[in-house]
């Protein structure tokens, strides 16, 4: 297998602490990393710790007599089929533009010919400044793409644009660059969130979905080169990026959304929909009684999502469902499997005192035709990689 060689540069600035679960996904994606390090990027972190995940030679000083031998900085920068910068620091973008080379990571970088991706990290104001701001529109050419940085909280405390790309959507832009992706050419359907059933203009019923399982699932299989149409419950998750989001309330907009989109090759219905709307919904809000009467609902069931697809004229190739449980999760998960008819069900234990639900890290048993597999327990997006590693096996 012709294996892709990433040298990635790491520079100094706080997101370099996520450098190692970057190189740990883009590793278990198939790719070969090498690292280079500047010296600001190892007061964050350690080339031990580097040089122990990559599996590699870590490269830091450009004047070192034995690695000059063994492989020049002329050569490093011409041996990748893709430099990574991550994070980018406003000084090393600055340094590209200007063809600063006082150190080895930029003068690779003014060395090379080879394509270059570029995730910026930095302070809202740093990003904002002009000269940033002028250097960025020098480097966003045909050679150098840029990845994020994305808006959020800083590890300084503040809020804005800066914040480096997260982990998956940079392994997802290393993947589309190569167009190496397992799923290139796949639409993949997910949903997500929970719903919200109205009783009246301020009043609804929803659960207790945070939409995170989904929203891992949809990311991880646009790593993979998919084409994700993602739709959602409101959630207070964010959305990917990269996947295309369709944002709806009840579980009817949600079926309606669906069934737009068909066909796809391939859907995972992790959103928690709800089971029943409520009859007679109220255009006026309902009002407290005086006499003390407290007003009653009536509901009606909601039409399955999944058991539609499942059936459709339009079937996917691949329909998977969850199934959240609290009892007998085997024996349920199983019933659900053949009465709404698709191809696999997500079985988990949504029990209060699993934390599951709101929580980080799921524990997961798939259910096909052949039987069961139980994993052990994850973090979501682990649980995501791995789900969507098994959706290459039937889709690829
Ligand atoms: N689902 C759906 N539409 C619904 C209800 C559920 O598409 N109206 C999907 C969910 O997205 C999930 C699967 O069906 O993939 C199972 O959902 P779950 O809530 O576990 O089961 P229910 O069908 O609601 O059955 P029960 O409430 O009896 O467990």
């Amino acid at each position: 297998m012709d294996v892709k060689k990433i040298l990635l540069i790491i520079t100094g600035g706080i997101a370099a602490v996520k450098a190692p679960e970057l190189i740990r996904r883009l590793t278990k994606h198939g790719f070969k990393v090498t690292p280079v390090l500047t010296k600001a990027a190892e007061k964050f972190v350690t080339p031990l710790s580097i040089a122990a995940l990559a599996r590699s030679k870590v490269y830091s000083d450009l004047f070192d007599l034995k690695d000059e031998v063994e492989m020049g900085h002329i050569e490093l920068s011409r041996s990748a089929d893709l430099i990574l910068v991550a994070p980018a620091t406003a000084n090393i973008i600055a340094k590209m533009v200007s063809g600063i080379s006082d150190d080895l990571a930029s003068t690779i970088l003014l060395a090379t010919d080879t394509p270059v991706m570029v995730a910026p990290s930095m302070n809202v104001r740093m990003w904002d400044h002009p000269a940033t701001q002028r250097n960025l529109a020098l480097l966003d050419n045909d050679t150098v793409k840029l990845i994020g940085p994305n808006k959020g909280e800083m590890a300084c405390g503040e809020y804005g644009l800066g914040r480096m790309a997260e982990v998956s959507e940079i392994v997802g832009s290393v993947e589309q660059f190569f167009h190496s992706g397992s799923l290139v050419g796949k639409h993949l359907l997910v949903t997500s969130g929970a719903t919200r059933e109205p009783i009246d203009p301020i009043r609804y019923i929803t659960n207790r979905s945070s939409g995170t399982q989904g929203s891992a699932i949809a990311a991880a299989l646009r790593d993979l080169g998919a084409q994700v149409s993602f739709v959602t419950g409101p959630t207070d998750v964010p959305v990917p990026l990269g996947v295309t989001a369709y944002h709806v309330e009840t579980a009817q907009e949600m079926l309606d959304a669906v069934q737009e989109l068909l066909p796809v090759d391939g859907a995972v219905f992790a959103a928690a929909v709800a089971d029943w709307r409520v009859d007679g919904i109220q255009d006026k809000k309902i009002k407290k009684s005086t006499s003390g009467d407290v007003p009653e609902l009536k509901f009606l069931e909601n039409p399955d999502i999944l058991a539609i697809v499942s059936q459709h004229a339009k079937r996917p190739k691949l329909v998977v469902g969850f199934a959240a449980e609290t009892d007998d999760v085997i024996k349920n998960a199983r019933n659900k499997l053949s009465r709404k008819g698709c191809d696999w069900i997500v079985a988990n234990d949504v029990s209060s005192s699993t934390g599951i639900v709101g929580g980080q890290n799921n524990t997961v048993t798939i259910l096909d035709k052949d039987g069961v597999e139980a994993w052990e327990e994850l973090s979501k997006t682990e649980v995501a990689f791995r789900l969507a590693q098994r959706i290459v096996g039937t889709l690829a």
